[in-house]
C-alpha cells in the first residue's frame, strides 16, 4: 500500500511534539518535510525544537524548513503560559547535530508538492502564515496538494486565545482566511473536535510505561497539561490538539465531520480571529471544507497507544 505522503508545518510547542512523535511511528505515513513557523513561542524556539523533535524520532533524513516569524499582519501572539518559554516546557531532548535547510517553508512546500502532484497532505498545526505565504506565491499549489489538514479554530465552543478565537487563528487571522478561500481541498479540525480528542490520566500512565524515551517524553509534557484541561475545559484528561489533525490525516474514520462553508474574522476587535461556519446553521453557503466536531475517543486513545507503542 502506497505511503501517505506528509508535510507537517508546526509551531512546537508541546502538542505539536505529540503529533511529531505520532506521524514518526506511523508505518503508513511517510514525512516528506517539516517546517517550523512562530506561534506558541518565537521562531528561535519552534525551528531549533522542530530540529530536535525529528532527531529525536528518527526522522533524521526529513529537511526541516524555517518559516514565518510573524503573522502577515499584527502583533506576535504567543503561548508560552502553556508551552513554557522554550516552547517545550523545559524539556530538553538528546543532543544532535541537524541544521535547517536553506531554502524558507513556503518554497519547500511548494516544491515538494509539486514533486508528487496530488499526493501530499499538508498537515498544519500552528498558525497559518507560512502556508498563507506559500499559496500567495504559488497560486497552483492549492491544487497540486491532496488535501490541508488544518488544527484550527473554534466553532460552537469559545476560543482558548480569547473567547472567541482559537490560538492558531487569533495568531493570524488574516492567513487563517486566506487559506480558506484557497480553494484548497481543507479539512478543518476546530477545538469542537479537539477538546474530545484526550487521552486520560491512566492512558497517560499506560504510555509512561512502555518505556520507550519518546513514549516517557510523550506522557511527560501532556501529562503535565492535565490540570490545564481540567480548569479550562472541564476534562480529565490532557486534551491532544495538534494529534487530532495528525490522526485525522491517517485515520478519518475516528472522526465525525461535514461539509460546510468556514471563514475567519478579521476586522471586528472583540471577534477577531473567530472561526463562523454554518455547519450548525440553517443559513447555508457554498461550502469549503470539511469541519470537524467528533470523535471515537476510545478508539483516538487506542490508536495513539499503538503508535507510541512501536518506539
Ligand atoms: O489551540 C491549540 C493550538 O494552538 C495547537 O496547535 C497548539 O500547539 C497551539 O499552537
Ligand atoms: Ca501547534
Amino acid at each position: 500500500m502506497d505511503k501517505k505522503l506528509l508535510f507537517i508545518d508546526c509551531d512546537p510547542g508541546i502538542d505539536d511534539a505529540a503529533a511529531l512523535l505520532l506521524a514518526a511511528a506511523a508505518p503508513e505515513a511517510e514525512i516528506i518535510g517539516v517546517s517550523a513557523v512562530a506561534g506558541n513561542v518565537p521562531l528561535e524556539h519552534t525551528l531549533p525544537n522542530a530540529l530536535a523533535l525529528t532527531a529525536f524520532t528518527h526522522l533524521d533524513a526529513v529537511p526541516v524548513y524555517a518559516g514565518a516569524t510573524r503573522p502577515l499582519i499584527g502583533e506576535v501572539l504567543t503561548a508560552a503560559y502553556v508551552h513554557g518559554m522554550d516552547g517545550l516546557r523545559g524539556h530538553t531532548l538528546p543532543p544532535h547535530t541537524r541544521t535547517a535547510c536553506p531554502e524558507p517553508a513556503w518554497t519547500a512546500l511548494h516544491r515538494a508538492a509539486a514533486a508528487y502532484p496530488g499526493r501530499v497532505t499538508l498537515v498544519a498545526v500552528g498558525p497559518l502564515t507560512s502556508v498563507a505565504t506559500a499559496f500567495s506565491l504559488h497560486p497552483d499549489l492549492p491544487g497540486l496538494l491532496k488535501q490541508v489538514v488544518i488544527m484550527g479554530g473554534a466553532a460552537a465552543v469559545p476560543g482558548n486565545a480569547s473567547p472567541a478565537a482559537e490560538f492558531n487563528f487569533l495568531a493570524d487571522p488574516e492567513a487563517a482566511e486566506a487559506v480558506l478561500r484557497s480553494g484548497a481541498r481543507l479539512a478543518l479540525c476546530p477545538l469542537d473536535a479537539t477538546e474530545k480528542a484526550y487521552l486520560t490520566p491512566e492512558e497517560l500512565e499506560t504510555m509512561a510505561v512502555l518505556g520507550s524515551p519518546q513514549a516517557r517524553f510523550f506522557a511527560q509534557v501532556m501529562g503535565e497539561t492535565v490540570p490545564w484541561c481540567r480548569d479550562n475545559y472541564g476534562i480529565h484528561g490532557a486534551t491532544l490538539h495538534d494529534p487530532a489533525a495528525l490522526l485525522y490525516a491517517l485515520h478519518p474514520e475516528l472522526f465525525t465531520g461535514k461539509a460546510c462553508w468556514a471563514g475567519v474574522e478579521t476586522e471586528a476587535q472583540l471577534t477577531r480571529g473567530k472561526l463562523f461556519t454554518d455547519a450548525f446553521s440553517d443559513a447555508k453557503k457554498d461550502p469549503n471544507c470539511t469541519l470537524l466536531y467528533d470523535v471515537d475517543r476510545p478508539a483516538f486513545a487506542r490508536t495513539i497507544l499503538d503508535l507510541m507503542a512501536c518506539y
